[in-house]
């Protein structure tokens, strides 16, 4: 066992500090260390999108991170996309499509989404399915999952324009 760093980081918000080898993957951590388990491990070789998290604005792939590779970063997983006052509408056109089948994918596919609409508030249903295109599902077929992307697009595009002066 090699010698541990101590790392200092932001995850969903609060100030976070962990110890690790240099060889562990932020999957690992977050997973095994910091029971954050809505981070699933598919591949664990960056092929299928379950290990998905937001490090400082972009989507990556948590089990190609070097979990010595957030000091001083800001990471959000799947735990910090609700707010106190309910579900993130991703999460709610999700189950209100039906979206969701065994499940494993599913936190991945919303971080996902979410860095697409953070950057795209307007997609098209073709920059959806290109943008999913790292997101691997065995159960659903896809279709209700573009479709929830789609409709919580519309909605959260809905509460924008009430909350401005449009
Ligand atoms: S577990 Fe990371 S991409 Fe599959
Ligand atoms: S819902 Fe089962 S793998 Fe996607």
């Amino acid at each position: 066992m090699s010698r541990k760093i101590l790392v200092h980081t932001r995850i969903n918000g609060e100030e976070v500090e962990f110890l690790c080898e240099p060889r562990q993957s932020l999957l690992e951590i977050l997973r095994e260390v910091l029971g954050l388990t809505g981070t699933k491990q598919g591949c664990n070789n960056g092929n299928c999108g379950a290990c998905n998290v937001i490090l400082d604005g972009v989507l990556v792939n948590s089990c190609l991170v070097l979990a010595v590779e957030v000091e001083g970063k800001s990471v959000t997983t799947i735990e910090g996309i609700a707010s106190p006052e309910g579900l993130h509408p991703l999460q709610q056109k999700f189950l209100e499509h039906a979206a969701v089948q065994c499940g494993i994918c599913i936190p991945g596919f919303i971080i996902a989404a979410k860095a697409l609409l953070d950057q795209n508030p307007h997609p098209t249903e073709l920059e959806v399915r290109r943008w999913l295109a790292g997101n691997l599902c065995r159960c659903t077929g896809y279709d209700k999952i573009v479709r929830a992307v789609l409709d919580a697009a519309s909605s959260m595009r809905a509460s924008a324009c009430c909350t401005s002066v449009c």
